[in-house]
């Protein structure tokens, strides 16, 4: 594995960013990346700031899920300010400057999973975490929390190898996290600037999303439902045509692909 280390000169030597990661926190160790960057977030730390770890104790994903960070991958949370209009925008925005930014990297090609999950060859190898304080008009801070899979061998976790790859599996070779996470600050502030000057970044995410056209199964809460993911909404949320003709709308749960006709 390259010897890197994460920390502020590593990832601002030559980075051409505005303000994403140009404040970065390193930890060897802590709880949760995005506990520390609500921390900064509340004490009005630069936007921009990155909360990095090398390894999390209490990393946590969607939906209240354990999120297990070993020595090689990557956990970051970045701290933004953004605007309220800006908002249900930005997984979207960190889906899509995590597809690039791989693909910068390595050449690998991602596809989107509607939420947030970022897959290649099918397993997933990045997931998302966004948490922010705000209300109806306005937005305190959006944390983006980022944990992608680089440098671990699935085979020694088999408990995930069937749905879970890393970017050295996909590729056969370590990949260098210094420079993935330069070009995915590079390109998240690219879609940030984007989206404060007006720009609409949803199309481009609908049509990176897999999902969309396939059957599949929705799991919200206790609830499991079975349709064709039809189209997402102007917000992100997906839309799903049942066989018996309903059309739901899911702003949240989690997709399977699914053999099985429509059904509650
Ligand atoms: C998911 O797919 O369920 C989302 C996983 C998000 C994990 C990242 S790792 C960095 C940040 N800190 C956390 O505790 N979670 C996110």
């Amino acid at each position: 594995m390259p010897d890197e280390t994460l920390n502020q000169s590593a990832i601002t030597k030559g980075l051409t960013t505005r303000f994403i990661g140009q404040n970065v926190l390193y930890y060897p160790v802590t709880t949760s990346t995005n506990d520390i960057a609500r921390q900064q977030a509340l004490a009005k730390c630069p936007e921009g700031t990155a909360v990095i770890a090398e390894k999390q104790t209490s990393g946590r994903g969607r939906l209240k899920r354990e999120w297990v960070t070993p020595q090689g991958n990557i956990a970051v949370s970045v701290v933004l300010y953004p605007a309220r209009k800006d908002l249900p925008f930005l997984t979207m925005l960190a889906a899509l400057a995590v597809q690039c930014g791989i693909r910068k990297t390595t050449g690998l090609k991602c596809q989107l999973k509607w939420p947030n999950d970022v897959l290649i060859n099918g397993k997933k190898v990045c997931g998302i975490l966004l948490e922010s304080r705000a209300a109806v008009n306005s937005v305190d801070y959006a944390i983006i929390g980022i944990g992608i899979n680089v440098n671990i061998k699935l085979a020694d976790y088999q408990e995930i190898s069937a749905i879970a790859t890393s970017l050295a599996d996909e590729t056969g070779k370590e990949v260098s996290r210094v420079v993935l996470l330069q070009n995915l600050f590079l390109e998240m502030e690219k879609l940030y600037l984007r989206l404060r000057n007006g720009e609409s970044i949803l199309a481009e995410w609908r049509d990176n999303l897999v999902t969309i056209g396939k059957q599949i199964h929705v799991r919200a809460g206790d609830d499991v439902f079975e349709g064709i993911a039809e189209s997402v909404a102007d917000d992100g949320s997906l839309m799903l045509r049942c066989t018996d003709g309903r059309l739901m709308k899911f702003t949240a749960g989690d997709v399977t692909l699914s053999k099985n006709p429509c059904s509650k």
